[in-house]
Order: C-alpha cells, then sequence, then structure tokens
C-alpha cells in the first residue's frame, strides 16, 4: 500500500527526509493522489496499451513500441501535456514517459487513447531505476527534463534529481548526437543544472557555456504560461552527447 504523505515536495515540511524509501534520497515524495473515476478506468483498461512492466530486464523498445523509430523521453512528464503533444505532432517518432504520481499518468493515458496515440509508452516508476535497470544504453535521441520539482529550500537541495549521478546516467542512455533539454523557473536551480550537466564529460553545451533560446520543440504547457502570467522567468538549456 501506498503511504499518504504531503501533497507537493515544497509542503513536504522537515519531515520530508524522515519518509522511508528504498533509495535514501529520492527527488519526489509519493503522493497518494486522488484519482478521478477517469483514471481510475484509464488505469484498469488503458495501462495493459500505454504501460512498461516494472521489472528489472532490459526493455526491448522495439517491441514495446512495435516498431524500430526515434525516440524520446520525457522524465516526471506530470500530467503528459507535453508528451501528448510530441507524439501528436510527431507520428514517426516514439515517446516514452516516466512519472511516479499515478492520476498524472491516467490522465496521460485518457489523452493518448482520445487521440489515438500509438507511440506513446509510459513507466510508473521511480526515473531513476527506470534508467538503470530498464533502459538499454544509447538507446534514446533525447531526454527531456522539464520543471522537474525545484525542491525550494536549501536543505532539501540534495533531492533535486539533477545530481551528477543522475546527468551521468541520462548521458549514458542517449546515442551519439543525442540530446538533453532541460527547463527550469526556478533561477538557482537553473544555475544548479548548468554547473552539474555542463561538469558532466559525456555531454557538451550546444549554446557555449551558457543558456538556450526557448525551443520551438518545448510545448507550451498549462504549468508555463500560468507562470509566464506572473511573469516568471524560464532557463533553458540544452547539451548534445558528442
Ligand atoms: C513540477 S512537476 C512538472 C511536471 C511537468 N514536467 C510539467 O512541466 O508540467 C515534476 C514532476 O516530476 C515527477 N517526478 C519527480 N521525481 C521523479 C522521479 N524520480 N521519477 C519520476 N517522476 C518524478 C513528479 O511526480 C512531478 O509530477
Amino acid at each position: 500500500m501506498r503511504p499518504t504523505i504531503p501533497d507537493s515536495p515544497a509542503a513536504a515540511g522537515p519531515d520530508a527526509d524522515a519518509v522511508p524509501h528504498r533509495r535514501s534520497i529520492r527527488s519526489f515524495v509519493a503522493r497518494a493522489g486522488r484519482m478521478t473515476v477517469a483514471q481510475e478506468r484509464a488505469w484498469r483498461e488503458l495501462w495493459p496499451r500505454y504501460g512498461l512492466p516494472e521489472t528489472d530486464d532490459t526493455l526491448d523498445l522495439d517491441a514495446a513500441f512495435g516498431r524500430a523509430a526515434a525516440r524520446t523521453l520525457e522524465i516526471g512528464f506530470g500530467n503528459g501535456e507535453s508528451l501528448v503533444a510530441l507524439a501528436k505532432a510527431h507520428p514517426d517518432d516514439d515517446f516514452l514517459g516516466i512519472e511516479v504520481h499515478r492520476p498524472g499518468v491516467g490522465h496521460l493515458m485518457l489523452r493518448a487513447e482520445a487521440l489515438e496515440l500509438g507511440n506513446i509508452r509510459v513507466a510508473c516508476r521511480d526515473a531513476v531505476e527506470v534508467l538503470s535497470r530498464q533502459l538499454p544504453d544509447a538507446s534514446l535521441d533525447a531526454v527531456l527534463l522539464y520543471f522537474p520539482d525545484p525542491w525550494p529550500k536549501k536543505r532539501h537541495h540534495k533531492r533535486r534529481i539533477v545530481q551528477p549521478a543522475f546527468v551521468a546516467l541520462v548521458a549514458s542512455k542517449l546515442k551519439p548526437g543525442g540530446r538533453f533539454r532541460l527547463a527550469t523557473d526556478w533561477q538557482n536551480y537553473a544555475e544548479q543544472m548548468l554547473a552539474v550537466v555542463g561538469d558532466c564529460a559525456m555531454l557538451e553545451n550546444e549554446f557555449d557555456l551558457g543558456y538556450a533560446p526557448r525551443p520551438d520543440s518545448r510545448p507550451l504547457t498549462r504549468f508555463e504560461s500560468r507562470g509566464q502570467r506572473l511573469g516568471h522567468e524560464v532557463w533553458d538549456l540544452c547539451f548534445r552527447k558528442p
């Protein structure tokens, strides 16, 4: 049974570090989250179509998608707005999403069904586990990390997903020429991303040592447009595996 714990990392409070985890530090707290009736149905009826099994075996992605194609992974897709927009816009490419929040996964499956998308697959598991245990090396053309949980309090910065070991793991899953794109609306996290990803020997910054312009390929989500209305700045980064 999933533990009931605070609704958002920012709300997790000082005891967040005391939540028992299999790994000592995770980038998320497992939210119980309320599922709508439609999302419950998605989990019952659509998971067999879109879901990837939680095993420790290396996935055969060609078998999972039923074809060979260029592949993009989005880590922490939330409700799947970006991933669905990308999958709809690029029917010849495949899109893999990882998200631990079950209602968000349900939401994405409902949108994929409504749009009759056949090029999306999802894993509902810690992205670090999916990357390290399930994804083959050099299997991805792009990895997207858009607006990861910022963990704004300094004592929680260790929970931020962008850490040297995570970046090395992402880099190992990219094909040569593959891209790692990131975006955040927290300046302090943007600076951390620039430093940590910039230090990864397997990746090079496509924009000298700085931030990237907003890529046309990144769909404008409701989250970002709300931020724009509130005057939030957004920092994009784009790294390439030579
Ligand atoms: C701030 S939200 C952003 C969601 C989405 N990318 C967007 O731009 O709207 C961050 C998401 O990452 C997910 N997440 C955090 N750590 C994760 C991990 N280790 N594995 C999978 N998902 C994770 C959270 O559940 C949350 O939905």
